[in-house]
């Protein structure tokens, strides 16, 4: 088990699990722009986690907290055995992914699908929960397909919370299940806010973070008015400064703000002590490259990151000389 700092979570504000984005470097990196978030790991599947490189799956590093791993699966006792190794390695929360619409994920049995057998779904969180002590919490969707009534999305909160999980994160739009890739299932299905709002309204003991679109502080501000939590995914991404922002307004930080640059800077010692434990540089930086978005020489930054490391160039070199090219444009 790693090293716990023990704080009780707040979850204002947390980062989307992202797979082949939300990975422990990814994570690091997240930890140096919001001291606050709670951040995910990828969807992990019960199967790798049980027949593959196992500790492999499970690292992270522990300035990481407050971090949950994401598990895939729909077999109570695989998803059980799998969230006690998380638990005794360290991890804070074990979420059940029940909002992926990707077809290798409904051939599994798993993920949004899991939302038409709520009673499967509600064996799930208690065979989990009869085994662990860190809190068991669902990740979905508004509805499926057809099965998108408020009342059906009621139903699947009450029978799954009544089994023993108290924390929900809704994706405010559904999934439709054939016919969209998951790339669509994350833009063409409609937001709708307002369901969720009504949820928490309808279940106000339960902790209820809202997800979809959020790309501005202001508007993460204005969910919090009707929700306890807001999940960002792709901004986190693409313009991943603005976590900087959102955790000195959210968790009223008063310590002096960092630069692009003081971020990159600290980034970039992380980097050096991987790369000499055998990582591939180009592992690090792709999680940087929109961290400069919208300021003065990105497009530069941008192309330096993207760019074949060359031969002649020991590995770390290639990162200083990107951060002394972008610190000439911008702070
Ligand atoms: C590249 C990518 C990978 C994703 N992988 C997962 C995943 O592993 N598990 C999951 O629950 N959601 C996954 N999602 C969905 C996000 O967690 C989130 O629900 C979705 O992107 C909507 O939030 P956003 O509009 O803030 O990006 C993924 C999204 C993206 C863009």
């Amino acid at each position: 088990m790693k090293h716990k700092i023990d704080f009780k979570i707040n979850r204002l504000l947390s980062i989307a699990p992202m797979m082949d984005h939300t990975d422990k470097h990814f994570r690091y990196f997240m930890r140096l722009l919001s001291k606050h978030a709670v951040l995910y790991t990828e969807m992990i599947t019960t199967g790798a986690l049980i027949h593959g490189d196992r500790q492999r799956f499970l690292d992270f590093n522990y300035v990481e907290y407050p971090l949950a791993i994401q598990l895939g699966g729909s077999n109570p006792d695989d998803l059980a055995v799998c969230a006690k190794m998380a638990e005794d390695e360290g991890y804070d929360e074990v979420n059940l992914n029940i909002g992926c619409p990707s077809d290798r994920v409904q051939n599994g049995q798993f993920g949004a699908c899991l939302m038409s057998n709520k009673n499967l779904v509600a064996d799930c969180v208690n065979k989990i929960q009869s085994l662990i002590k860190i809190p068991v919490t669902i990740k979905t969707r508004i509805g499926i397909d057809d099965l998108d009534s408020y009342e059906f999305l009621y139903d699947f909160i009450k029978t799954t919370h009544e089994a023993g999980c108290d924390i929900f994160i809704i994706h405010a739009r559904k999934a439709i299940l054939s016919g969209l890739s998951p790339k669509e299932n994350r833009d063409i299905p409609p937001l709708n806010y307002e369901r969720v709002h009504k949820l928490k309204q309808d279940f106000p003991t339960l902790n209820i973070t809202i997800n979809g679109g959020f790309t501005e502080l202001d508007e993460i501000k204005t969910q919090l008015e009707h929700v306890d939590g807001v999940m960002v995914g792709r901004a986190a991404y693409q313009n991943p400064f603005m976590l900087v922002e959102a955790d000195k307004v959210l968790f009223e930080n008063s310590g002096a703000t960092p630069t692009r640059t003081d971020i990159l800077n600290e980034y970039r010692d992380y980097v050096a002590e991987q790369v000499q434990q055998g990582e591939r540089i180009k592992n690090l930086t792709r999680h940087v490259i929109g961290l400069y978005q919208g300021q003065p020489g990105a497009r530069k930054y941008r192309q330096l990151l993207s760019a074949a490391v060359p031969r002649d160039k020991n590995n770390i070199q290639f990162l200083d000389e990107t951060i002394q090219s972008i610190s000439s444009y911008s702070p």
